[in-house]
């Protein structure tokens, strides 16, 4: 046994690499330009260290690419389907699962069944994609975050929480007969991946229960929310991260959950069931828009992928590792002199822009300038999630409400970066530091009416 102060290091070792380029600061400069300044619209070889998302990026196990190689194909009840579905029935516990090719297919299917117009889904915070099939299902998405994620900077446990006396008020006010269900985020990817915590959950559920109104877990990150329990609740400390993640399956009536994340996988996802009819009605849309019960738009080799996924991401060694991988990360950007949300979370670490970039106006889009400039200065793609993600604009694409905090979301892909990665960002983000002032801000060009950030073309400011 190694003494404590010893971190260990990652549970693996890279196998097979991937080149990544390195463009000279004008093909930088050409190349975000032509992209209509919206890092969605840049080509992957033109990309040194990407962050824009944890989705789909992560690195497969040698032990994924060999029972991929064992992948069923066959049109019904292939072997790999069995295989995934035992997995995800002994870590879920739920009766009826359907697969389906990413999260937001899962969305869409139960939301056509539990929302409709005049009904309303509550959430801590709905994902981005979450909230559009909600409204595209006729509804209204409300987010009812807790108290504590104003203060970006508390060492809070627990931010991801659901504000539960709004829950409560708003299920027993005239509202609560609209409401087709409540969403729990886990972690609030939305909300600076801060965790939920198993006390919140259990009153979230005992809440909906009182009330009648189905509980759902958008569980993407259920495996690293279950490592920040067992970090930080009383309690769990003895809990292995797949007992946590069981259990917090075991407090809602279903899930939904986008298997890019912690599936290990680069595509998949799954809707999670116990009610037998909910079920009927899902599986028939299944059926008519991704694909027959037993692949949902899946190959059977994704299936394999993912049935061996579920069982590595829970490895308590491989959560820790990823831990503390991102925390290193968040200290190197605040010793660069650029603040992050606290605490660090582990899918993804949120920079505070509007603080960074004071001269800057909402409306001049300070996170969309911060992650320009990170890709300007050191080839690094990142997200905006502040006012050009949150706020609202009039028919001139003008800010008239900006979003409550100006940040940009760096997400960590899985098993993919090592240190030096980290250490590269966090020196161009300390260059930014230095000068911030020489940072201009931005002006829509044009934008889509719903999910701006995806298709949204800007340009700088004289
Ligand atoms: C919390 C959360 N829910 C749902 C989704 C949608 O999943 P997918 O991208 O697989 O459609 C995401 C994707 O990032 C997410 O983070």
């Amino acid at each position: 046994m190694l003494p404590d102060h010893i971190p260990l290091p990652p549970p693996y070792r890279i196998k097979v690499v991937e080149a990544i380029p390195f463009l000279s600061a004008r093909e930088r400069r050409e190349a975000i330009a032509a992209a209509g300044y919206n890092p969605f619209h840049l080509r992957a070889d033109q990309i040194t260290v990407d962050l824009l998302s944890d989705s789909g990026t992560g690195a497969t196990s040698t032990a994924q690419e060999a029972a991929a190689a064992l992948g069923d194909e066959s049109y019904a009840g292939a072997r790999s389907w069995f295989r995934f579905r035992d997995e995800a029935a002994d870590l879920t516990g739920y009766p009826h699962l359907l697969p389906v090719h990413q999260g937001r297919a899962g969305e869409r299917i139960l939301f056509s069944n539990l929302l409709g117009p005049g009904r309303i889904c509550l959430s801590n915070t709905h994902f981005d994609t979450t909230h559009a099939n909600v409204e595209m299902a006729g509804a209204e998405a409300r987010d009812l975050p807790c108290a504590e994620a104003a203060d970006l900077d508390s060492a809070e446990p627990f931010k991801g929480n659901i504000d539960l006396t709004t829950l409560e008020q708003t299920l027993a006010g005239p509202d609560g007969p609209r409401v087709g269900l409540v969403l729990m985020t886990i972690t609030n990817n939305g909300l600076g991946a801060q965790p939920v915590s198993m006390a919140n959950l259990e009153a979230a559920a005992a809440i909906c229960r009182r009330h009648g109104i189905p509980f759902f877990l958008d569980a993407a990150r259920f495996a690293e929310n279950a490592w920040l329990v067992r970090q930080r609740e009383e309690g769990y400390q003895d809990w292995t991260p797949r007992q946590i993640a069981t259990r917090a399956f075991q407090l809602a009536d279903g899930c939904l959950i986008s298997l890019k994340k912690d599936g290990l996988t680069a595509i998949g996802g799954l809707i999670g069931l116990r009610d037998a009819d909910l079920f009927e009605r899902c599986e028939a849309n299944l059926i008519a828009t991704e694909g027959f019960s037993t692949y949902g738009g899946l190959a059977g080799h994704d299936l394999e992928r993912l049935a061996q996924g579920l069982r590595e991401v829970v490895d308590p060694a491989y959560l820790a590792a990823r831990a503390e991988q991102t925390a290193r990360f968040a200290r190197m950007i605040n010793d660069a002199g650029v603040d992050t949300v606290a605490p660090a979370g582990i899918h993804a670490l949120y920079l505070n822009a509007g603080r960074l970039l004071p001269h800057l106006s909402p409306a001049q889009f300070p996170g969309h300038s911060l992650g320009c400039q990170l890709y300007l200065d050191g080839g690094i793609r990142s997200a905006e999630l502040g006012s050009l993600y949150l706020g609202t604009l009039d028919a001139e694409n003008r800010l008239v409400s900006p979003a409550p905090f100006e940040l940009v979301r760096l997400a960590i892909p899985r098993r993919v970066y090592t240190e030096e990665h980290f250490a590269y960002v966090a020196a161009v983000l300390a260059g930014i530091a230095k000068d911030p002032e020489r940072i201009r801000g931005y002006r829509i060009a044009s934008a889509p009416a719903r999910l701006r950030h995806f298709k949204v073309r800007l340009e700088p400011l004289a």
